[in-house]
């Protein structure tokens, strides 16, 4: 196995965990003692509320994707979705911001969520046949070589999965690839200021726990505008830990 191949392995098999551990809660008998938290009103969506989404964003969703959520900020309250807009979100878990985003652009849009974990994408999938949604759509794929056809898609979001990627340069080629010009790109993401220690970037652990793959915001920003974006900007940012931060970061493609 390539470096990069050992790496995604590693990604998946946390985040495979992580979608198994979200359908367990939600089967489990109610107050078991493995679940001992389901019956209360903090049971689901502390860690989503956390991150920026509004407790009637997250009301109507089902607990499995709730629990799942393990994003870095809510890409759906920045992106300005209208209504008849396709929107992909790159690296969708259980797939809260693909149902957010489904609801925004409505009946006459559509919300395609890409994920290369498939207990993920099973867990999504679940999730959508339980909300009835038509206009959804999940793919199996990886978001260095998207499964998705060239000017496609309006508008790209991301939830704190770009750091997981080995070849960030591809990731941001496909996402400039699969956009319509004028499309738009918003993610949440973890960056950094500076360089992280030698140890932690070494660590496969910390690396599939969204913090050894971050780069240096600086950095970040150019290899977005190296893949041909232009009006490239950092919407918000917040403290993570030490020089690790989760940013909100915004770019178009020309038209
Ligand atoms: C930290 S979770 C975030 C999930 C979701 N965006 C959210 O906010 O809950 C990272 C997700 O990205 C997926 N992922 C990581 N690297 C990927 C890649 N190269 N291609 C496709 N999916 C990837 C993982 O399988 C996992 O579901």
């Amino acid at each position: 196995m390539t470096e990069s191949e050992t790496i995604k392995e590693n990604v998946r098999e946390r985040y495979a965990e992580v979608a198994k551990r979200a359908q367990a809660s939600t089967t489990a008998s109610c107050c078991a003692p493995s679940t001992a938290s389901c019956c209360g009103p903090t049971s689901t969506g502390d860690y989503a509320k956390k991150i920026g989404y509004a407790l009637n964003e997250l009301s109507d969703l089902p607990d499995a994707a709730q629990l799942a959520s393990a994003g870095c900020g809510n890409p759906t309250a920045l992106a300005s979705l209208k209504e008849g807009e396709v929107v992909l979100d790159l690296g969708s878990g259980g797939g809260i911001d693909v149902f957010i985003a489904a609801k925004k652009v409505g009946p006459t849009g559509k919300a395609i969520g890409v994920d290369m974990t498939q207990e993920m994408l099973d867990l999504a999938t679940k999730n959508a046949e339980e909300l009835g949604f038509e206009n959804v759509e999940f793919r199996k794929g990886d978001i260095e070589d998207l499964p998705v056809e060239d000017g496609t898609i309006d508008v790209i979001i991301s939830n704190c999965v770009i750091n997981l990627a080995p070849d960030k340069d591809k990731v941001f080629r496909e996402a400039y690839r699969v956009l319509k010009p004028g499309g738009r790109i918003t993610v949440s993401d973890i960056v950094t200021d500076g360089d992280l220690p030698e140890e932690i970037r070494n660590n496969p652990d910390q690396w599939a726990a969204c913090v050894s793959g971050a780069l240096d915001e600086k950095l970040y920003l150019e290899k977005i505008r190296n893949a041909g974006f232009e009006r490239v900007k950092v919407l918000d940012k917040r403290d993570f830990s030490g020089i690790v931060k989760s940013a909100e970061v915004e770019a178009f493609k020309p038209i």
